[in-house]
């Protein structure tokens, strides 16, 4: 199934309107594949999408023309001559534009500077967050995408449970996952793997290091696949050996937390709320301090997009979006547990899309 690419920039140009501006200058690669499914960008190309209130042109480094021709569904497709917004303008001038804006978000002061000097006579307004909350709300092309991607980090979590033994180094095993992940089926891995290991699954986002996984550990791996430029993300915490009692206790109130929070998704939940469900949970069981970020985020064509499910974030969920569902307590000195899922909000509900057993495994 193509997404429809017609309908997202229908909604951009609403915006595009409400902004007050007459054209808007794209040069996020993630806005630009969203809006026309361009691959160029995805390559570190230099690219920009020019959409007005008819017309979307893509003006792309001219050794990725073939690929976006093959990619992208725009009016027209143009290869800059040289690297300049002098370029841009040219394409304008004729057309009457007044006042064009660029996302303030994505372009750097250097970018800005050279923008400017070259506009002289059009005027430029930064603009921010015109397409991000348009892309919060999935359409069915993206939540197949997201699917396909958290079925892969299913797989591959059975995989790498079936193989974790005492002596693999947190190095290796982070490896394995994403080996076994673009063997089936990822163009990459989300973000850089986690595994982190006995006192070092009290360090929230580790980086996999030489320590070898040993009897007793709590081992926690973070990882997701990225499917045709969408991202999963899931975070499971298993144990090498028998768990001790606290690790069991510690492992029970997290995911009563993590279940509880996931049972209040809902359209019209408002993110600081959801985020509380498991943080009331964690802190009545006096580990309040030790829940040390925030109960997840959205994901989509970013591994982390809007919207925040944090303490100060009033905005409400909505059919269609894709968040993370990540309690965690962290105890220095000892470890941690983390246990995430993914979820789409659906009209009554939710369905969580990464189905991986979160009964404590002792391996
Ligand atoms: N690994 C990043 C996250 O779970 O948000
Ligand atoms: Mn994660
Ligand atoms: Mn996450």
């Amino acid at each position: 199934m193509q997404p429809s690419y017609n309908k997202r920039l229908d909604k951009l140009r609403e915006r595009i309107k409400k902004a007050e501006i007459d054209t808007l200058l794209v040069s996020d690669a993630r806005n630009i594949f969203y809006l026309s499914g361009s691959n160029g960008g995805y390559t570190g190309a230099k690219v920009m999408l020019i959409v007005d209130a008819n017309t979307s042109t893509l003006i792309i480094d001219k050794r990725y023309l073939a690929e976006t021709m093959e990619s992208a569904v725009v009016d027209t497709i143009t290869a800059w001559t040289e690297p300049s917004y002098g370029d841009i303008v040219a394409l304008l001038k004729g057309s009457g534009v007044k006042k064009v804006g660029f996302e303030s978000t994505h372009v750097t002061v250097k970018q800005y500077e050279r923008l400017v000097k070259e506009f002289d006579a059009i005027q430029l307004v930064g603009v921010a967050g015109l397409i991000e909350p348009v892309r919060e709300v999935k359409d069915r092309h993206e939540i197949t995408k997201i699917t396909d991607a958290a079925a892969i980090g299913d797989t591959t979590f059975d995989y790498i449970t079936g193989i974790l033994r005492p002596g693999m180094t947190e190095i290796e095993i982070s490896i394995e996952i994403d080996f076994f992940m673009r063997k089936h089926g990822a163009e990459r891995p989300s973000f850089d793997t986690i595994v982190a290991s006995g006192i070092h699954s009290a360090v929230p986002h580790a980086t996999p290091s030489s320590k070898k996984i040993e009897v007793g550990d709590f081992v926690t791996l973070d990882f997701g696949a990225v499917v045709d430029g969408y991202h999963s993300d899931m975070t499971r915490t298993v144990v090498i050996g028998r768990a001790s009692g606290k690790q069991k206790d510690i492992y029970a109130k997290v995911l009563e937390a993590q279940i509880a929070a996931l049972d209040a998704v809902v359209p019209g939940k408002v993110c600081r709320d959801l985020d509380a469900v498991a943080r009331d949970i964690i802190a009545e069981a006096g580990y309040g301090e030790n829940f040390v970020h925030s109960l997840g985020h959205g994901v989509g064509l970013d591994v982390h997009e809007a919207p925040t499910l944090a303490k100060g974030n009033e905005a409400m969920l909505a059919e269609a979006m894709v968040v993370t569902v990540e309690p965690g307590i962290y105890i220095n000195g000892f470890g941690g547990v983390r246990i995430e899922d993914l979820v789409v909000v659906t009209r009554s509900g939710r369905e969580v899309l990464t189905l991986s057993t979160k009964d404590l495994l002792e391996l």
